[in-house]
């Protein structure tokens, strides 16, 4: 099969690179032409486990190539994915649709030949009824089918959910489009994983709903653990004795400073914004906001109170600042409310990320970027651990206590054990659970 992949991001250099991993020969094209030539030398525009090597694998082998002429790649493509951006529309929330429509218009002006037209990108139900009438406008004669095809990876595992995904969800409303669809999955497909075809607007909303029930089970897990602060419990065990319900499953249940990241927020306020319109508001899924919201602030005064209520000219070391680890994307990243909060109540803030901190540097002005998580420490009235990356999980504790000005940590990915930190004789409050001693 021959794809070309519109909008080379997170998802669309993924998937395009696993794509033709599979055999397919794939075209990724982006409009950021510093994007392309940066990916045409070999240097990847984002950090992503494993990508490096999958692209350039690909690249030598002849079936991945990057491009800024879209009209081009499509002409010579049989499937032309949509991968583009769908932020939240300023003042509204609602998704926006502009990068959407824009990259189904350039489509419509290129196609020569039978294309199947994919949306990957997320968008609200009834988009697909939209490209397609752009495309029909457009171009009334011409022969294309539009498919959605919603994308389920997750930013640092995201060749490894690609490659084995749950399942795979195909929305299309004519049969040769789901052949020529079956036929771009056959690889996975082949390796059983579960092909769903649905109308095009159920899928649409399948990763609506998919994105709000893992958003509500986060938020269900934050409120129990604010609880078993207040009564007693440990929400960790917690999190195990309802997890191995295979009923619930043990996924997504760990407490922690409240969901961030590039889709959580705008997909979840999306959803809300598309029900109030249609008049069925999705009462849950407004609640999941509203909480997870203030709970991104609450954390400021948790770390508040562990330095005794005052953090005027106080120094606080931040451990961690993407949303996630192992990726670099700052996104709606929990440190983007809890940083400047900091500020706010008079605190300086030293910062270190594995990948974050170029990014970070420009959005969170007047932090200090450190090049260790010891240099972070220095100096410091308190340690917060914001993002549980694998590099801060065996931090040398005695070295760090030496930095630090006074031995307080504030662990809001519960990564260390209470006890133990006790022992070492750190103040240590976490997420959920009693503090030892
Ligand atoms: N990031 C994730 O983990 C993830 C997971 C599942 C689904 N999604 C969804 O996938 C979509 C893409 O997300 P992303 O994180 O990859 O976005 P991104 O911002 O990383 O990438 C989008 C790219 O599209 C390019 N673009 C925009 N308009 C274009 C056009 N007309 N022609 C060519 N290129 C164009 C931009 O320059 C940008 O490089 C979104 O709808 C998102 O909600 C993202």
């Amino acid at each position: 099969m021959r794809i070309a992949m519109i909008g080379t991001g997170y998802v669309g250099l993924v998937s395009g690179a696993c794509f033709a991993d599979f055999g397919h020969n794939v075209t990724c094209v982006d409009r950021d032409a510093g994007k392309i030539a940066s990916l045409l030398q070999g240097a990847m525009p984002i950090f992503e486990p494993g990508l490096d090597e999958l692209v350039e694998r690909n690249a030598k082998e002849g079936r991945l190539e990057f491009s800024t002429d879209l009209a081009d790649a499509v002409k010579r493509s049989d499937v032309v994915f949509i991968a583009v951006g769908t932020p939240s529309r300023r003042g509204d929330g609602h998704a926006d649709l502009s990068y959407v429509h824009g990259a189904a218009r350039e489509i419509a002006a290129a196609i020569e030949h039978y294309t199947v037209i994919v949306t990957k990108s997320t968008v609200p139900v009834g988009t697909g009824d939209e490209v397609e009438k752009i495309v029909r406008e457009f171009r009334p004669k011409a022969d294309f089918a539009v498919v959605s095809n919603p994308e389920f990876l997750r930013e640092g595992a995201a060749i490894g959910d690609f490659k084995r995904p749950d399942r795979i969800v195909i929305g299309a409303e004519d049969e040769r489009a789901r052949e020529v669809m079956s036929e771009v999955y056959r690889p996975l497909y082949l390796n059983a994983s579960p092909l769903l075809f649905t109308q095009r607007r159920t899928a649409e909303m399948i990763k609506y709903a998919a994105n709000a029930f893992l958003a509500t089970k986060i938020t269900f897990i934050n409120e129990i653990a604010d609880l078993c602060e207040k009564v007693g419990g440990n929400v960790q065990d917690v999190a195990r004795g309802i997890g191995l319900d295979n009923r619930i499953g043990s996924k997504f249940l760990h407490a922690g400073p409240g969901y961030g990241g590039s889709c959580f927020p705008k997909d979840t306020i999306a959803l809300m914004k598309t029900a109030r319109d249609a008049g069925a508001p999705t009462r849950i899924v407004e609640a999941v906001v509203s909480v997870n919201d203030a709970r991104k602030r609450a954390m400021a005064d948790k770390i508040g109170a562990a330095l005794g209520g005052n953090m005027q000219g106080k120094t606080v070391a931040v451990l961690g600042l993407t949303f996630k680890p192992n990726t670099d994307d700052m996104r709606e990243a929990p440190s983007l409310s809890i940083i400047p909060a900091l500020k706010d109540a008079g605190a300086k803030v030293n910062a270190h990320d594995p990948q974050g901190m170029e990014e970070a540097a420009a959005l969170l002005p007047g932090v200090e970027m450190s090049k260790s998580p010891y240099d972070a420490a220095k100096g410091a009235d308190a340690l917060v651990i914001v993002t549980e990356w694998d590099a801060y999980r065996a931090l040398d504790l005695s070295r760090l206590k030496q930095e630090m000005k006074s031995p307080v940590i504030v662990d809001l990915r519960n990564i260390y054990n209470p006890e133990e930190m006790a022992a070492k004789g750190f103040r240590y409050t976490s997420i959920g659970r009693p503090s030892a001693g």
